[in-house]
């Protein structure tokens, strides 16, 4: 057990061979049939969307609040390791989290009807808009300008603390936009408008 769990690797792999006896044990023979691809993809898609989002309340609960509380000769812990490592799943699985929705709506057959907000799939029509411009400011706002305020990009100092704001605020903005969002995904299941 200890050496599965030594390993990040390992530890993800022993994740996906518990589901596969989950899968058989609960009758193999429905894995494989059209209505079980459109599940997996469902649920591809919300495990993508937990580490974008998880790493996007991370961001915003955790490390933004704490960096004033640091000793200045101890912030290039977050500024050179940790928050390169966690924006780069951040913004791949933002990325994973667009493709496995986009073509989950498609595999649903209404991908047209919900981006034009036609009812009964206005729910997730505006969720997966909201989720479009969370995505686009991930990849178009947040990225670029942290790449400057951690100085992947190298630019002066100035023009850094300016980048460094427009990235903390781009994230709040996301941050406010992920609770509705999150309320329109799972709102088409249940009623939907
Ligand atoms: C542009 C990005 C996104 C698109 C195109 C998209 C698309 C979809 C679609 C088509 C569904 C199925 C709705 C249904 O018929 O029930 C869905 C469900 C869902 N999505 Fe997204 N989504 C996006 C972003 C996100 C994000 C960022 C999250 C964050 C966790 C998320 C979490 C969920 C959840 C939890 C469900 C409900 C699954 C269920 O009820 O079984 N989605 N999404």
């Amino acid at each position: 057990m200890g050496s599965i769990f030594q390993s990040l690797g390992r530890t993800v792999l022993a994740g996906v061979v518990l589901l596969a006896l989950i899968v058989l044990a609960a009758g193999g023979e429905i894995a494989g049939s059209p209505a079980w691809w459109t599940f997996f993809m469902r649920w591809l898609h919300v495990l993508c969307g937990v580490m974008w989002i998880g790493l996007l309340w991370y961001f915003n609960f955790v490390q933004i609040p704490s960096m004033p509380k640091i000793p200045d000769e101890q912030k290039p812990a977050i500024s050179k390791v940790i928050a390169p490592t966690a924006l780069f799943w951040f913004r791949w699985a933002a990325l994973a989290t667009v493709v496995t929705g986009t073509v989950l709506a498609s595999m649903n057959g209404y991908i047209a009807a919900a981006l034009g907000l036609q009812r009964p799939f206005a729910a997730i029509g505006v969720g997966m808009w909201l989720a479009l411009v969370m995505a686009f400011n991930v990849w178009f706002i947040i990225w670029p300008n942290q790449k400057k305020a951690l100085g992947i990009v190298v630019v002066e100092a100035p023009e850094k603390a300016k980048a460094a704001r427009l990235a903390m605020l781009t994230s709040r903005a996301n941050t406010m936009l992920s609770i509705p969002m999150l309320y329109c995904m799972v709102l088409q299941q249940n009623g939907g408008l």
